[in-house]
């Protein structure tokens, strides 16, 4: 215990150096709302097949084309994390995905954008196509708040003339590597759009240029169970230490959140060799290149259910059912048997029978080899907490209270 003066020094001597500006150097953190849409069967595998084609697309021959493609963030989205971000001063209310697989953060796909004193037109035009998704319009700077207390004033974003691709949300709030913007804007420019996470880092408001993600695994259709950290993590969100991995130097999965890593089911049997992938919160499933996967399928018995796309097994097998083991820079995270299964109050959701058991585990389109042979999605996010870390170029993980959860 300090005596009281000696609290009361520090706090005078603290407050006379204190920057007039009243600026939030804690971690803030953003609920985030989990919308499940389902409406057509097929969307499910087939939408993250997609996406995982056109990231891999964005780097064929080593050139990266981000204007061409970036991901498929929204069209026949089975799953998307949308947050209320406000533009403007006062501020008008956006509902956009928040999206670390993209970078470029946009408005007026539904809300149209609303001017005021802190608008001011750039005169460059913006375009991103997201594979079967697009949009462009004009880029502005316009004050974006985040949060209370996360406020940027001098953000560049994009304000939508045209979008397709987008139903029930208002825009993107890109929160990938900032070299995705490279190539967006016109006349072309060879730098990048700071992203919001860049900006809070040189405005000082974070003092840490990093993103903590907490999802957790849900048995219902819509509902608020994720949080989004600027500027650190969120410790009441997972349990022991996180782990880090140094970003991929392979491409094209070093163009986005990519990590070299292995997978095992249960103690010896080798599922996919240590390759690079990529960590992604708009891909539902995990992903794993078709010869991996063809390992998985002989070693769980599992068949391919027609009417879903998604794996099936038995009952049986489900109580053979061994973990799968990820290894990425000497770390291993288990996911348990019950992990790998579709959460079976939604089954009916995807089109599947409710006595049935699906599995979240499945083909990334492509055989392995190809720079981008694996994607951890939101199906591995939701048992371990995931750390964006822009300043030291590595993703971080950490096992959560739900990482064992037997909830599917
Ligand atoms: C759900 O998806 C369907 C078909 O893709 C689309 O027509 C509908 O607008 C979507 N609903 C929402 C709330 O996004
Ligand atoms: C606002 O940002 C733009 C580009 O990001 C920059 O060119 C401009 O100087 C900034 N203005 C202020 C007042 O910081
Ligand atoms: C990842 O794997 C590739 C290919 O084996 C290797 O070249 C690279 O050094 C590994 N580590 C990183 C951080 O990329
Ligand atoms: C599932 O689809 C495959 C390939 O299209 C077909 O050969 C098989 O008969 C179908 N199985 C059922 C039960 O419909």
């Amino acid at each position: 215990m300090f005596p009281t003066t000696i609290l009361t020094t520090l706090f005078l001597a603290l407050a006379v150096a204190a920057n007039p500006i009243l600026i939030n150097r804690s971690p803030i953190s953003l609920p985030l709302s989990r919308r499940l849409n389902l409406t057509s069967i097929d969307n499910l595998l087939k939408h993250d097949q997609a996406r995982a084609k056109s990231l891999k697309t964005a780097g064929t021959g080593g050139v990266f084309q981000s204007a061409a493609v970036v991901n498929e963030p929204i069209t026949n989205q089975a799953v998307t994390y949308v947050a209320s971000i406000g533009v403007g001063s006062p501020a008008t209310s956006y509902s956009l995905i928040v999206d670390t697989g993209s970078s470029n953060t946009w408005v007026g796909a539904g809300k149209a954008y609303v001017k005021t004193s802190t608008s001011v037109k750039t005169s460059n035009s913006v375009s991103v196509t997201y594979g079967s998704g697009s949009f462009s319009g004009t880029e502005y700077l316009d004050q974006v708040t985040i949060a209370s207390g996360l406020v940027i004033p001098n953000q560049s974003i994009g304000v939508a003339s045209t979008s397709s691709g987008f139903s029930g949300v208002d825009g993107i709030l890109g929160i990938g590597p900032v070299d995705l913007t490279v190539g967006t804007l016109s006349p072309a420019t060879t730098s990048s759009i700071p992203t919001v996470t860049d900006n809070l880092f040189a405005n000082g408001v974070i003092t840490a240029d990093e993103i903590g993600v907490s999802f957790e695994p849900t048995t219902v259709q819509s509902i608020v169970n994720g949080e989004i950290t600027w500027g650190g993590t969120d410790s009441s969100k997972f349990t022991g230490s996180i782990n880090y991995t140094p970003l991929t130097t392979t491409s094209p999965a070093r163009y986005y959140w990519g990590i070299n890593q292995s997978i095992r089911y249960g103690t010896s049997t080798t599922i996919l060799s240590s390759t690079a992938g990529i960590v992604d919160t708009g891909t539902t499933l995990i992903l794993i290149a078709t010869n991996a996967l063809t390992k998985y399928k002989s070693a769980t018995g599992a068949v391919v259910d027609n009417a879903t796309g998604l794996l099936r097994i038995t009952s049986t097998q489900y109580s053979n059912l061994k973990s799968l083991f990820f290894t990425t820079n000497g770390v291993t995270y288990e996911l348990t048997a019950n992990a790998q299964l579709w959460p079976r109050s939604l089954n009916t959701y995807i089109g599947g029978t409710t006595s049935r058991i699906y599995l979240v585990v499945n083909d990334l389109g492509s055989p392995s080899g190809q720079g981008l042979d694996f994607i951890n999605g939101y199906a591995f996010l939701e048992r371990f907490y995931s750390v964006f870390d822009t300043a030291n170029n590595r993703v971080g993980f950490a096992t959560t209270p739900y990482t064992t959860a037997t909830t599917n």
